[in-house]
């Protein structure tokens, strides 16, 4: 999808299908929005108005818990009307096909689609069919695109980190059929970070040809050597196709797992990540998933933030079409 068409004709963003061509402008500004939604611990969460009257629906045909839950979430503090699809008991489940699932929610007046598949394509293809007032929120795209975990992920480094240009990124594991690596690199690469390292098995690198530019390590120590940022990934087992995945999980701990004694070759600020939802002790020890370094909880907190920024920014672009006046 070419990104003129994630941007209204005023230049506000109306879709979410990808992080690429996005500029650092709108990326930074959105990420400014999100830190202005976040509260203190302890504190109430903010709320305010952007998308009364308005309706979201979110449609999750993959499994989710932080992100769904996040959008919902966002949107109620928004003050939106929100419907959760279910979607083995909807009629998709019967052989309804998804544009007919969109068109039948369209015809109630929803507003705002956040879709998650597991085929490529699809958030793009349903925001080229949608009504000229509505707007789609890539929230899971096969192994292509996360864009709202690219944001979080980046906002959740600016917390620790202010100036990216100085900031070396290891990202550790399945890469291969990650959507969160490959957002989590558009990202830092419009904010021109200064180095992204990929490790991993060779079955879970992507090809070199897909990062040009990018350096790859089979090896996890030379790879998060002094590293600022340590991202863990989950291994995608729903995406591996059979014959490879071969290496045993004790395996794959012993070789990539991230343990306190591996994080002491980073730099002694490094942040640890991990997008969830975890395989503890495969991917990442009990200790380093919970211990100091973790941002782990801090990317959750601010998926809900990142969240109500876009739909915010979305509202402001349906902002000439008033609920009572859409055509
Ligand atoms: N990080 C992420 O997308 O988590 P969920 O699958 O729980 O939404």
């Amino acid at each position: 999808m070419a990104t003129l068409t994630q941007l209204n004709p005023q230049g506000r963003l109306r879709h979410l299908i990808t992080l690429e061509g996005l500029g650092k402008e709108l990326i930074t500004g959105l990420m400014d929005a999100a830190e202005r939604y976040l509260t203190r611990p302890g504190t109430l969460p903010a709320r305010d108005d952007s998308l009364k009257g308005r309706t979201v629906a979110n449609l999750f045909f993959e499994p989710s818990t932080r992100t769904r839950a996040s959008f919902e979430l966002a949107a109620k503090r928004l003050s939106a009307d929100v419907i959760n699809l279910d979607v083995d008991m909807s009629s998709r489940a019967k052989g309804e096909s998804i544009l007919d699932t969109i068109y039948t929610l369209e015809a109630m007046q929803a507003d705002v689609f956040v879709l998650r598949d597991s085929e490529p394509g699809i958030p793009a293809y349903i925001a080229e069919h949608v009504r000229p007032h509505v707007s789609v929120l890539n929230a899971g795209e096969a192994h292509l695109s996360h864009p709202t975990q690219g944001l979080l992920d980046a906002l959740t480094i600016r917390q620790r980190f202010r100036d990216f240009t100085q900031l070396r990124v290891a990202i550790v594991g399945d890469i291969e059929h990650s959507r969160v690596a490959r957002s989590a690199i558009t990202v830092l690469r419009t904010l021109k970070v200064g180095a992204i390292h990929l490790i991993g098995p060779e079955e879970f690198m992507p090809s070199s040809i897909e990062f040009p530019g990018l350096q790859q390590f089979p090896d996890l120590e030379a790879g998060m050597r002094d590293a600022h940022v340590v991202m863990a990934l989950r291994i995608q087992r729903e995406r591996i196709v059979k014959g490879t995945g071969s290496l045993g999980q004790g395996e794959y701990f012993r070789r990539f797992g991230l343990t306190v004694e591996r994080l002491r070759l980073a730099h002694p600020d490094a942040i640890v990540m991990h997008p969830g939802p975890m395989n503890r002790n495969v991917e990442i020890s009990d200790d380093v998933a919970d211990g100091q370094r973790s941002v782990i909880r801090q990317q959750v907190t601010n998926g809900v933030a990142v969240r109500m920024a876009v739909l915010s920014a979305i509202a402001e672009s349906m902002g000439a079409t008033t609920p009572a006046a859409r055509g």
